[in-house]
């Protein structure tokens, strides 16, 4: 069965959202492009190119030719299906807890998803998971151009209304969609603009009101890692089980193995839930 069908060829284009949008500053100035080859990329061309980008500028590509996810690996996305887009913003808080912002951005994320009654769960560090299906991923870049103007770039991308039989070969195991995994057919623009509201109201929590613990509370609330047994993932290939046991105020997982306690880092080792 599908529920809240409402996708037609009107409520489908991406190409503006300002109507629906209910937020200060993020996505008040929008950039729409068909096809581009990322708009991570783009974001951060034109934070090189230009000193007077606002923060809170969102890209947005119906296309992404050369889409990245981490580690330089492809970004699958399906045209009409998907939401692939970038946020600029500046960086005002150089002097505060930058290794957390990845996870603030994933708890914004998963608390969006949730006023769609679709529990969105965050795999740390910044995975978006229904299940046990990976249905989003989130990418955070920083550049400082050639005026020391500083800009995090928060890329983002999600499989909406993705078919399961689009998905290539190669993560047609791991990869879902909010379709596939809840047959919940969704608005894009609404979920847009649901995401980008979550965004500015976590980063004003975590980076304006300083308020960390607030902030670790919905990340570990969203959290589908934290009191679980897993498996890391070496550089080498090499793997160890663990038990999950907390993020801390770092952004750190802290796991136990064989009781005793380690810290590790985001972009350190991959991770395997049991
Ligand atoms: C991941 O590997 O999980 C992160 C995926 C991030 C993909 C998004 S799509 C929009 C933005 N532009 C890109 O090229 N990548 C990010």
């Amino acid at each position: 069965m599908v529920i809240n069908n409402d996708t037609g060829p009107t409520t489908n284009s991406l190409e503006n959202i300002n109507k629906m949008l209910n937020s200060s500053y993020i996505g008040r100035i929008y950039k729409y492009y068909e096809v581009i080859d990322s708009t991570n990329d783009e974001a951060k061309r034109l934070c090189k190119s230009k000193n007077t980008i606002k923060s809170g500028t969102v890209l947005l590509s119906e296309i992404q030719t050369k889409g990245k996810g981490k580690e330089n690996r492809a970004w699958f996305s399906s045209k009409g299906a998907s939401l692939t887009f970038s946020i600029i913003i500046k960086n005002n808080f150089s002097n505060k807890n930058l290794s957390l912002f990845p996870l603030v951005i994933g708890a914004a994320v998963c608390s969006a998803l949730r006023m769609k009654n679709i529990d969105g769960n965050l795999k740390w560090p910044n995975d978006i998971y229904i299940g046990s299906k990976k249905i989003g991923g989130i990418l955070c870049e920083r550049t400082i151009n050639s005026s020391a103007s500083d800009y995090i770039i928060i890329g983002i991308g999600i499989n909406i209304n993705t078919q399961k039989e689009v998905f290539p070969d190669s993560i047609k195991d791991t990869a879902g969609s909010i379709l596939s995994e809840t047959k919940i057919m969704c608005n894009r623009k609404e979920l847009l603009c649901l995401i980008l509201q979550s965004i500015e109201k976590y980063i004003d929590i975590a980076y304006v009101q300083n308020d960390t613990d607030t902030i670790l509370k919905y990340v570990r609330n969203y959290s589908n890692t934290i009191n679980k047994d897993i498996i890391l993932i070496k550089r080498d290939g090499s793997k160890v089980s663990a038990f999950a046991e907390n993020i801390n105020k770092l952004g750190k997982l802290i796991i136990n193995i064989d009781g005793s306690l380690h810290e590790i880092v985001s972009g350190e080792v991959s991770l395997k839930l049991n």
